[in-house]
């Protein structure tokens, strides 16, 4: 029989790893009004993740504080075991090394009750794998989220279909600390996100080597374009506005598979790896001329105002 698992919104919850990832989770469950317990074998990830804190409470308190929240209740512990006394839902943000989580899942399974529910940030590994060496593993699933977690509201759930009551109460918890919750029907590599993200990445490789346009001048294309329209609804919904006669939609769909078919995509065979230096150089020189602090302010407050202006039409929508 499988486990049963609280529908209740959590009071508490566990960070694995003081990385960019832990971190910005603990900043997100602080946001929601949340115990956050960080663990990290690491000491010195305190000091990192304090100032992590204090430089994202900006953007936090722009996004909206719940009435509870607070910096104190967010505690650091070198001790794996003590993290995990008593814990209702423990997000995992290790690195993503297959052997090590693994490992860990078994550390973390050995210490935390029975009941709670454990979720990865694993940016692209299967629940199946994780589980893999655990005790009760029908407790873990997949809860992958985009950097930073605070910032990006997407939480993607994997694994759910041999884990289908922590997937449901993982989907309800993090929905009640406002995250937009996209649940895979069965795990593949990767999950969603960052499968588009690899086949974007892969073009605008395949686009700078011959010599098209510069990296910067990519971005842009993509920017103001196509990711504009992606902030407000998905690609399938702006193609769908893309023909003037909906019934004759199948005509439409024909034609873009054609410019796949025909040329419009790098071919199955392109291979970025040579192009690595030169891409990295470029962005290094050019787009990051002015080092990280600038592009961090601007997509900080680029996403809060998108956010912010979003749930304001997205309300009036539904009223209308
Ligand atoms: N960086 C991203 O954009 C991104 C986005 C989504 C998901 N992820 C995933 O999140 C996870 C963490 O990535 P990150 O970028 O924060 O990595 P990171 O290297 O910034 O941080 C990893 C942290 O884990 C700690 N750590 C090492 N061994 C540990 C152990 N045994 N137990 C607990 N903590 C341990 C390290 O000390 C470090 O503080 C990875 O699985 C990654 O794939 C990353």
């Amino acid at each position: 029989m499988s486990a049963q698992f609280s529908e209740k919104r959590f009071e508490s919850v566990v960070c694995i790893g003081a990385g960019n990832i832990g971190a910005g989770w603990a900043a997100h469950f602080m946001r929601a009004g949340l115990d956050v317990v960080v663990y990290d074998p690491v000491l010195e990830r305190k000091e990192w993740l304090d100032g992590y804190l204090e430089r994202a409470m900006p953007a936090l308190e722009e996004l909206g504080l719940s009435p509870n929240a607070s910096l104190e209740r967010v505690k650091f512990t070198t001790s794996l075991q003590d993290a995990l006394r008593g814990a209702k839902f423990v997000q995992e943000s290790s690195p993503e090394v297959l052997s090590q989580k693994i490992a860990l899942f078994q550390e973390i399974t050995a210490f935390a009750p029975e009941d709670a529910i454990i979720a990865s940030s694993s940016a692209g590994f299967l629940a199946k794998d994780l589980r893999s060496m655990a005790k009760a593993p029908e407790r873990i699933i997949i809860g992958h989220p985009f950097n930073p977690p605070y910032l990006i509201p997407l939480v993607e759930i994997a694994g759910g279909e041999n884990a289908t009551a922590a997937a449901k109460a993982a989907a309800g918890f993090y929905t009640s600390t406002g995250c937009e919750v996209v649940e895979l029907k069965r795990e593949i590599e990767g999950y969603i996100g960052n499968r588009i993200q690899a086949a974007v990445l892969k073009e605008i490789f395949y686009i700078y080597s011959q010599g098209v346009a510069d990296l910067e001048t990519i971005d842009r294309a993509i920017a103001a374009g196509p990711a504009l329209r992606w902030a407000v609804m998905g690609p399938s919904s702006v193609f769908y506005l893309g023909t003037q006669n909906p019934s004759m939609y199948e005509g439409f769909v024909k034609g873009l598979v054609d410019e796949i078919k025909g040329g419009f995509v790098a071919n199955a065979e392109f291979d970025p790896e040579p192009l690595i230096a030169a891409y990295a150089q470029e962005v290094q020189e050019e787009i990051g001329s002015g080092g990280q602090s600038p592009l961090l302010d601007l997509r900080n407050s680029g996403v809060i105002a998108l956010r912010k202006a979003l749930e304001t039409l997205v309300k009036r929508h539904a009223s209308a």
